[in-house]
């Protein structure tokens, strides 16, 4: 049976990098017997300038239809004066939110083929393959009460709640230990458990749920000390399992240690496979429509969505496959650019990596 995939390019470079991505899924459906219906949405700030919302309730419908989605970015200066209700970000936290996708992994992995572009040095990322499991529904991104109030003296005070149930700690940290469990059974939960008491008992259940997963080693550490760790010794870590907000910074950070953010992908799930998938970059806007973003994070991501929803893995390893032989051919995106490589746009590296399948 052909499973549904909603395509949502959403805006800025998203656009040219689904595009490409588009392309490796009807390479998968004509040569590899791929079975797959590919259904076109609208999210984020496109979504707004065509019906008022970043997030239009038949999107909200066709994903909730599909076996998985795949997302560009969103976002871009265009929108950022509109209200935070209906800005271009909300479109892509109330999918999130709405699918229950509670469950975002962040792999970093450093191509050998890339040591090189890395801003730290060689040795300090060589080998690197680290993976970030970042809580994504909860804690201060939707915490209540928030909002900007004005005190009695008039002055505003803009306020947010970092919060979170026994019950979405305990899912997120065993969602990290089952994937530790198939890598190298490591798992360092991040907290800033000294100052916060929301993870002073993140911590705690961190350890309750260590406790069902003997062969792994938990250990935890506070999130200044990780951001340190990452930057100073990263190859430390096999899994990471954070909050929300630590894992959206801490993702960032590990994904510099691969050379570029426009090579990382990212996977979505909640609690029975379903997914969404998409690079871990934003919309980019000052490179949009001008043809140089880097595909490769969007591509990575079809790769996620056919390993953990579309239970396709060898047609995962192999799109994994292309985009190390696109390296290992020296071709680049300007951002992974090096003396020596070749130099190509968005929809030349998309066609090399259908080449290469
Ligand atoms: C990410 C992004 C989003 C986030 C933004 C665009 C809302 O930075 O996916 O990491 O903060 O989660
Ligand atoms: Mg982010």
């Amino acid at each position: 049976m052909s499973k549904k995939i909603l395509v949502l390019p959403g805006d800025g470079i998203g656009q040219e990098i689904v595009a490409e991505a588009v392309k490796v899924l009807r390479c998968l459906q004509a040569d590899h017997g791929l079975a797959v219906e590919l259904i076109d949405g609208v999210v984020g700030g496109t979504a707004y300038d065509q019906t008022g919302s970043p997030l239009p309730e038949e999107t909200l419908a066709q994903a909730r239809a599909c076996d998985a989605v795949l997302l560009g970015a969103v976002g871009g200066p265009k929108w950022e004066g509109l209200d935070i209700a209906v800005r271009p970000e909300k479109g892509l936290l109330g999918l999130r939110k709405e699918l229950g996708l509670f469950a975002n992994l962040r792999p970093a992995i450093l191509y050998p083929q890339l040591a090189e572009a890395s801003t730290l040095k060689a040795e300090v990322v060589s080998g690197l393959d680290l993976m970030i499991v970042r809580e994504l529904t909860g804690g201060i991104y939707f915490g209540q009460p928030r909002g900007v109030r004005t005190l009695d003296n008039g002055e505003r005070e803009g306020f947010n709640t970092l919060v979170y149930r026994e019950s979405e700690i305990e899912r997120i940290v065993r969602s990290a230990m089952e994937i530790a469990m198939r890598r190298n059974k490591r798992v360092c939960s991040v907290d800033k458990a000294n100052v916060l008491e929301a993870t002073e008992l993140w911590r705690e259940v961190a350890n309750r749920v260590g406790q069902e997963y003997p062969e792994v080693e938990l250990s935890h550490m506070y999130v200044d000390n990780a951001a340190m760790q990452l930057v100073r010794a990263p190859k430390q870590f096999d899994v990471m399992v954070t909050t929300n907000m630590f894992g959206d910074i801490l993702s960032d950070c590990a994904a510099m240690l691969t050379g570029s953010i426009g090579m990382l992908p990212s996977a979505s799930l909640d609690a029975n496979g379903k997914g969404m998938y998409e690079p871990i970059h934003g919309s980019a806007p000052d490179i949009a429509g001008k043809g140089v973003a880097n595909p490769l994070a969007t591509i990575l991501s079809v790769a996620m969505m056919l390993r953990y929803s579309l239970n396709q893995p060898e047609l995962a390893e192999r799109v994994e496959q292309a985009v190390q032989q696109v390296l290992s051919q020296g071709l680049r995106t300007a951002d992974i650019d090096s003396p020596g490589m070749t130099r190509l746009t968005t929809a030349q590296m998309g066609d090399a990596v259908v080449a290469g399948l």
